[in-house]
């Protein structure tokens, strides 16, 4: 069977190489022009572990095709994803000008049946939106083709895409034709395991169930970064108490590590968009509100407390920066925390020396000359009166203190994701301070 998928970003490419990976004929679309001709020469645009060997294979194996015309992908496909952006928009809506303009394209270019996928973060209504338009641009031509649309949201993690894809929690369809399920449960078993994983629903609901999830996500973030800073105040340590709350099967651990905020490229604008959703349905999400003002506030925790153990006096200090991408296993910067710390240190007259293991060049395109760009970890250390870690990739838990204590200027850390112990930098001369 033949599958194209438009949109070779995070999601399309995964989506693409995981489903290759199962013996469908794929062919991936993208309109840049550069990234298609990187991933044919065998490179892999983004940094996700176990993406590119995937890529290559079921490209050398001939499953997998890369391709800027719409027409070639679409000629033969029985299904066609579309994978493209949906970022913020100016009022925080979802901007899904990409998803129409797919979609426009679609209608224009398909040479018979088939199944259109709405694979992007839209908001409920975006897929029967999709139909009309797609609908339009086939009577326009006064082409009679079967046209059904799915919403089948993402649910992968950047840094564990491929296994999140492989061996799904489970499988959201939204689809309102007996054709439309059965080609998705069709395409979607090999990675199910076990039936119950395959939910299908109504489009709107799939649409939501996205949105929602995301947004717990990020709620039991920010209630956790709520409370360390109440812990602060009160002197309890947040990691015992997230421990002591996580052992609760009613409460589960995960997403409860406080930090110096959420970022990337989904919790943000998913978080606004719903909001926006909500305000146009005369409706609010209070609790929402109040997850995203907690998060902007945390971002800028770990400038307050560099600021204060300096006493407000920056101007002319050097400080270190480990970890850039908005989480480690990516090199994904979008809405990082690091960029918020930088802006800051910058605008306080601070010199800043910078190292994240793989997310330098796309760090590189947004900060420019501005920020000094060091060869390692140590690199970035030198001189610093203060390191702050914000993105906990694994290479940084346990360093060389002792080399670090003699490269910094003065031995004082920031760790925006409590991953060093009080007693290991307080043993090894460092002052620490954490997040509650
Ligand atoms: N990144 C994630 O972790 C993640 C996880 C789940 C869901 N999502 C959602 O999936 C969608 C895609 O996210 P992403 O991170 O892969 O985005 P991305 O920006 O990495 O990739 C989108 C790609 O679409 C291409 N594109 C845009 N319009 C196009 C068109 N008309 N024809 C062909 N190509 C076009 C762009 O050139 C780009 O390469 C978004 O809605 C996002 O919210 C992302």
């Amino acid at each position: 069977m033949k599958i194209s998928v438009i949109g070779s970003g995070y999601v399309g490419l995964v989506t693409a190489a995981c489903f290759a990976e199962t013996g469908l004929d794929v062919w991936c679309m993208d309109m840049d022009e550069a990234k298609i001709a990187d991933l044919r020469a065998g490179l892999c645009p983004i940094y996700e572990p176990g993406l590119p060997e995937l890529l290559r294979r079921n490209a050398e194996e001939g499953r997998l095709h890369f391709s800027t015309s719409l027409a070639e992908v679409l000629s033969g496909s029985e299904a066609a994803f579309i994978a493209v952006g949906t970022p913020e928009g100016e009022d925080g809506s979802a901007d899904i000008r990409y998803v129409r303009n797919a979609a426009h394209s679609v209608g224009r270019l398909m040479t018979g049946d088939l199944v259109v996928v709405v694979k992007s973060t839209v908001p409920v209504g975006t897929s029967a939106e999709v139909e009309n338009i797609l609908h339009e641009e086939l009577d326009l031509r006064g082409a009679d083709f079967c046209v059904d649309v799915a919403s089948n949201p993402e649910f992968l993690k950047e840094g564990h895409a491929v296994n999140d894809f492989m061996v799904p929690d489970r499988v959201i369809v939204g689809a309102e034709s007996e054709r439309a399920r059965a080609l998705m449960a069709a395409i979607y078993r090999p990675f199910l395991h076990s039936e119950d994983c395959l939910l299908i629903m109504d489009r709107a609901s799939s649409e939501l169930t996205k949105y929602t999830a995301n947004a717990m996500l990020a709620t039991r973030i920010s209630f956790m970064n709520d409370i360390a800073n109440l812990c602060e105040k009160v002197g309890a340590s947040v990691d015992m108490v997230r421990m002591g709350i996580g052992m609760d099967r009613r409460i589960g651990s995960s997403f409860l590590q406080a930090g110096c905020g959420y970022g990337g490229s989904c919790f943000p604008k998913d978080v606004k968009a719903l909001i926006a959703t909500a305000a146009r349905h005369g409706s609010s999400l209070s609790v929402l509100e109040a997850v995203e003002k907690v998060n902007e506030a945390q971002k800028k925790v770990l400038f307050a407390k560099i600021s204060r153990h300096f006493h407000g006096a920056l101007a002319g200090r050097t400080v270190a920066v480990w970890g850039l991408a908005f989480k480690p296993g990516t090199d994904d910067m979008r809405e990082a925390p690091s960029l918020t710390l930088i802006r800051a240190l910058l605008d306080a007259g601070c010199s800043v020396r910078v190292f994240d293991p793989v997310a330098m060049e796309k760090a590189r395109a947004l900060l420019g000359h501005d920020v000094f760009f060091a060869d390692d970890m140590y690199d970035a250390a030198c001189g610093a009166e203060a390191l702050a870690l914000v993105t906990e990739w694994e290479q940084f838990r346990l360093p060389d203190w002792t080399r670090l204590r003699d490269l910094m200027q003065a031995p004082v850390i920031f760790d925006g994701r409590n991953i060093f112990g009080v007693e290991e930098t307080k043993n090894a001369g460092f002052t620490l301070y954490r997040i509650g």
